[in-house]
């Protein structure tokens, strides 16, 4: 798929098939993460691959929007490991594991899958309670979860296209 027309039709899919996704998919996911741009280069993102059923049962127990997990046939924690940042306590590494989720999303759609991003970052309890689930060490943020399978659900492109809000060199 053309990388302005995966842009263009990329959705949130929450429905999934039971198909499972693949190693090779998994790791064309990840490698999409990892060639993310980050500030200073830094990359301080991990990624962990969730396939084990009770943790993907579990999560929706901690994130009230998380519930596709249930069915999902895999998820992928988006994490930032803080001690890998230059200029701590900035936050680059929300941005840095933002480009990196992005990159994932529209890689799953490339690839046919159909993929939701579930948000941890900035609420401080479902972070701690996935912290405890995944067993994260203190040094290390998780972003968001995002929930992967094989597509059961069609949507059309959403066109979100507003000329009013774009501004020529001054406001
Ligand atoms: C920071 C962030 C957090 C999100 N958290 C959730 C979530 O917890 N559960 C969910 O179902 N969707 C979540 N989404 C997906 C949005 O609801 C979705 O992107 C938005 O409604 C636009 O729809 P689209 O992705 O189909 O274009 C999140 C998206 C972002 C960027």
């Amino acid at each position: 798929m053309e990388v302005i027309e995966a842009i263009l039709t990329r959705r949130s899919i929450r429905r999934y098939t039971e198909e499972p996704i693949g190693e090779e998919e998994m790791e064309q996911l990840i490698k999409a993460g990892m060639a993310a741009p980050s500030a200073h280069n830094e990359q301080p993102w991990h990624f962990i691959v969730i396939r084990d059923r009770a943790l993907l049962e579990e999560i929706p127990k901690i994130h009230p929007y998380a519930q596709m997990l249930r069915e999902a046939a895999a998820a992928l924690a988006v994490c930032g490991d803080l001690e890998r940042e230059k200029n701590k306590g900035l936050g680059y590494w929300i941005l840095d594991c933002s480009a990196a989720a992005e990159n994932i999303l529209l890689a799953a759609h490339a690839l046919g899958l159909g993929a939701c991003w579930l948000g941890f970052h900035p609420r401080p309890e479902r972070k701690d309670a996935l912290r405890k689930l995944l067993k994260l060490p203190a040094n290390v943020e998780p972003l968001c979860v995002i929930a992967l399978g094989h597509p059961a659900e069609g949507k059309g492109p959403a066109d979100r296209f507003k000329a009013d809000r774009i501004h020529y060199n001054v406001w």
